[in-house]
């Protein structure tokens, strides 16, 4: 069997040694004659799961003691509206202040409105989301509950380089096409959140790392499975929570240690990001999308000077085995997403196909 080389945004392509233990166990987990998704949640070989998860998470994310871990149902998109029900009211005022970087930054920033007042206090949508927005310090005012940002925009191709920073408003970042792909100081951050679909398992739960003072301020009639401060208390298991989807993440992490770590990954990761930007620097046939000062190394987006060769292109990528490369509708053209668990050799492979479709057809 001939696997191919996924550039799907995400869900995305796990690793293959991860891919191969989940099937070895999954008949018969730990010798119990049972699957890992037929044990109860609640059973000691689950909570044995659950509690690696979480050590290997505050290994390899460097997560401080006063930092809460929690598996939250419904994907990332669940935390827009888990967000400000659990932050706004932090402040009586009731406001937050949002980047718009892209189309999940808007997504997020419009559901947060319908439960208090939002700012959007730097936005690049005028120029389709080509760049993270300068962030003015003095917006953001003491008054808001907390600063919302997107820092890799997953369908742009963007990333923050930096983080705004500020001693008075936390920080709450979506980092769902980025999570441990690159080193991070926790501490600089209220809320970190990611869908699991990109570096870290499979789709529908996301992860959620959350300062402990912060759960402290939901408002009352949050509903009991978005609230932050239920999950804490459980240790994220008040109802039945996705236990194959921990499971799964659980052996990414174990993966992800193997490699040596985060900081050993994300070399690699500029590494490979640098292979596809180098043809697309040194070429007109190619034209990037994003501003180079701002390039994600997770999601590389580029446009054919000639787009009627696009189809050509994804055609003839597939059929050598390179899946999945069609742009988003918003930006057109190519995205290549490499997350960690993308190999060298796909990034090499489609380097080579890029240089050789150039040379057939420019
Ligand atoms: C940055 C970002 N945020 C949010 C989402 C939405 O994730 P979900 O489908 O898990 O709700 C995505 C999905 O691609 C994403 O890339």
């Amino acid at each position: 069997m001939t696997r191919v080389f996924n550039f799907g945004a995400g869900p995305a392509m796990l690793p293959t040694s991860v891919m191969q233990k989940a099937q070895q166990e999954f008949l018969n987990y730990a010798g119990m004659g049972a699957s890992v998704i037929e044990i109860s949640h609640r059973s000691k070989e689950f909570e044995a799961i659950i509690n690696e998860a979480d050590e290997l998470l505050s290994e390899l994310a460097n997560i401080p003691s006063n930092y809460k871990i929690l598996y939250v149902h419904g994907g990332a998109q669940m935390q827009f509206s888990a967000i400000p029900l659990n932050l706004l009211n932090r402040k009586q005022e009731r406001k937050a202040a949002y980047v718009e970087s892209g189309n999940f930054a808007k997504l997020a920033n419009k559901e947060a409105a319908r439960f208090g007042d939002i700012d959007i206090i730097a936005s690049s949508e005028e120029t389709n989301y080509d760049r993270i927005p300068t962030i003015d310090p003095k917006l953001i005012e003491d008054e808001y509950s907390y600063l919302h940002i997107t820092s890799n925009n997953t369908i742009y191709g963007t990333r923050f380089q930096q983080f705004p920073m500020s001693n008075k408003v936390p920080l709450v970042a979506d980092m769902t096409s980025e999570f441990l792909s690159r080193k991070l100081d926790i501490g600089n951050f209220g809320v970190i959140f990611a869908g699991l679909q990109k570096n870290l398992g499979p789709s529908g739960l996301a992860l959620v790392i959350i300062r402990e003072d912060l759960l402290e301020f939901a408002m009352p009639n949050t509903p009991n499975l978005l609230h932050y401060k239920t999950y804490s208390e459980k240790h994220s298991l008040a109802n039945t929570n996705n236990t194959f989807a921990i499971y799964m993440m659980k052996l990414v992490l174990e993966w992800l240690s193997e490699q040596g770590g985060v900081a050993a990954v994300e070399e690699k990761n500029e590494a490979k990001a640098n292979l596809i930007y180098d043809v697309i620097d040194q070429s007109n046939f190619y034209l990037a999308t994003a501003q180079p000062e701002h390039r994600s190394i997770m999601n590389i987006t580029f446009n054919l000077a000639d787009n009627n060769l696009l189809d050509e292109f994804l055609n003839q990528a597939l059929e050598k085995g390179l899946y999945a490369l069609k742009g988003h509708r918003n930006v057109g053209g190519v995205r290549a997403s490499i997350y960690n668990a993308m190999p060298e050799e796909g990034c090499k492979a489609l380097a080579a196909f890029m240089h050789d479709f150039e040379r057939k057809s420019g």
